[in-house]
């Protein structure tokens, strides 16, 4: 079971919910294939691939409307883990039949959920924390 500890909270709250429903996709995924049940994969794995574009391209808007300035270097950071789906979803086909690609299917999304949504994004939590208070403070100035 995975779980999103305080420090790897963005601390905007769009994007921590979403990354809270990327666990909770993955959490049931693993599950499944711990309950022996791994043939559900093949239908779980394209929710967690559509909701992980969904967030991706919801995270970039945010950065672009900021003007983050390596924003588009967390758009590459993302094509790369749009390339890793694929890979994810043949394995999600194949978990029902062989025990040794579900075992991939949950490292392999543990790894993505891990290494590259989460950390990776740390990289623009304090920017993108500042950017939204200014917004929001900016919203009850008034004249
Ligand atoms: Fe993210
Ligand atoms: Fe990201």
């Amino acid at each position: 079971m995975v779980e999103i500890t305080r420090s790897f909270e963005i601390e905007v709250e769009a994007i921590d919910a979403d990354h809270r429903q990327l666990v909770e996709i993955i959490n049931e995924i693993t599950q499944a294939i711990d309950d022996g049940r791994a043939g559900e994969c093949a239908d779980l794995v394209p929710n967690f691939v559509e909701f992980s574009q969904q967030h991706f391209a919801r995270e970039e808007a945010l950065l672009t409307k900021h003007a983050y300035p390596l924003a588009e270097k967390h758009r590459q950071h993302h094509v790369g883990l749009t390339d890793k789906m694929k890979n994810i979803q043949a394995l999600s086909e194949r978990a029902a039949d062989s025990q040794p690609a579900a075992d991939a299917l949950r490292k392999e999304l543990v790894f993505i959920l891990m290494d590259d949504v989460i950390n990776e994004d740390l990289a623009f939590k304090s920017f993108l924390m500042k950017a939204e208070a200014r917004d929001t403070s900016g919203d009850d100035a008034g004249s």
